[in-house]
């Protein structure tokens, strides 16, 4: 009989402290049964971006808390926990160590068993921690520091079609708006200027459709738009606030387009491996913009395949993720020593070259 786990799970590697448990009884699906988020973006608001130090602080100061908390929504104490995992990488190496360094000091304590995770792992098998899918499916992480396309084949085997090449959709969203004086984080703010503009007004580059291939450049799109801002700058002596909405509803669409093509390529690498019923799943902050969501059903669904987005707060930085596929690392027999170390980098796919650029959570994984 599969023995029911449950297990308490840290994240750290960002700009989010979050503690969670997650149970699995037996073959079904597992079930939150809490989780904990402290965002630092006050934090950091000040200085228009993630600011490491800070946040590493901001970690090793919440995350006993976290767990604390976690612990007692779970209406558990330590004694009812199986496992501890944690964020081993990649991210931001001082926040990615202060978790490893609290799941090592409870485990040490416990002796529970430790697990490290890569959180990018976490994201990949949130599909199956929301809606019990099987292996292989194909997953889109969006969000302010990754952007790549993955075949999950099982817990710790993936192959990554295609990635960023510089910047994270969610970091162009973001300095989209920081280059037109909008609210952070941009996502929400450039989303809700660009229902109120013209897409068509200005025309922005569509990166890398020319290329064959899944790799994707938003980098280029910050710098159009910095153009065509200050061309109206010069021209007119400001930004109305039309043209704000204009750039908005311009740079939107350049992103919506090119996720949109990219992913048909994807799921076209995905479906030679003739999977009879393929399904896309997709996670990542930017994965709440509407039109991109929107557009990666409609693609999904032209292929013929199930579209998969879990609930927002399972698509963004959480510990639920962690726990989960700590969960799936214990049952394959996976376990760490005290010698698990924090990576700031940690690809899924060690047999893809490493992406270049480096972005909100330092170098791309
Ligand atoms: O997954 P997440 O919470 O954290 C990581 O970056 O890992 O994603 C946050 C990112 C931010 O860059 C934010 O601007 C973006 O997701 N985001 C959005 C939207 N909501 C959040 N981007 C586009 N449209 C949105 N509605
Ligand atoms: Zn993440």
């Amino acid at each position: 009989m599969v023995q029911t786990l449950t297990v308490l799970g840290l994240e750290s590697s960002c700009d989010d402290t979050a503690a969670a448990v997650v149970r699995q009884t037996g073959g079904t699906r597992a079930e939150v049964l809490s989780s904990i988020v402290y965002g630092q973006t006050d934090l950091h608001s000040a200085f228009g971006g993630v600011v490491p130090e800070i946040a590493a602080r901001a970690h090793a100061e919440k995350l006993d808390t976290c767990v604390v908390q976690a612990l007692e929504a779970a209406n558990l104490t330590l004694a009812g926990i199986d496992a501890i995992a944690v964020t081993a990488g990649p991210g931001l190496i001082g926040g990615v160590m202060s978790g490893v360094m609290c799941a090592k000091g409870l485990s040490a304590a416990t002796g529970l068993p430790l697990i490290g995770v890569n959180h990018l792992a976490g994201h990949a098998l949130t599909p199956r921690l929301t809606d019990g899918i099987a292996f292989p499916y194909l997953m889109l992480l969006v969000s302010g520091g990754h952007c790549q396309y993955l075949i999950a084949h099982g817990p710790e085997k993936f192959t990554r079609l295609g990635g960023t090449i510089d910047d994270a959709p969610g970091e162009a969203f973001d300095k989209t708006a920081r280059l037109l004086g909008l609210p952070q984080p941009g996502g929400p703010s450039v989303e809700a200027e660009a229902r109120l503009g013209d897409p068509e007004r200005f025309r922005f580059p569509r990166p890398l459709l020319d290329r064959p291939g899944c790799d994707l450049s938003f980098s280029g799109l910050k710098t159009a738009l910095m153009r065509m801002r200050d061309q109206i700058v010069a021209e007119k002596g400001g930004l109305t606030r039309q043209d704000r909405a204009d750039l908005c509803a311009g740079f939107q669409r350049a992103v919506v387009d090119t996720l949109a093509e990219k992913t048909r390529r994807a799921i076209d690498q995905y479906l030679e491996l003739a999977p009879s019923d393929p399904v896309i799943a997709v996670a990542g902050g930017v994965a709440a913009n509407t039109a991109i969501r929107t557009v990666l059903e409609t693609v999904c669904c032209a292929k013929g395949a199930r579209f998969i987005a879990p609930p927002l707060n399972l698509c963004t930085d959480n510990a639920a993720m962690i726990a989960y596929a700590g969960i799936e690392r214990f049952r394959a027999g996976a376990r760490d020593g005290f010698d698990l170390t924090a990576r700031p980098r940690w690809p899924l796919d060690q047999s893809s070259p490493a992406m270049l650029g480096s972005g909100k959570k330092g170098a791309k994984a």
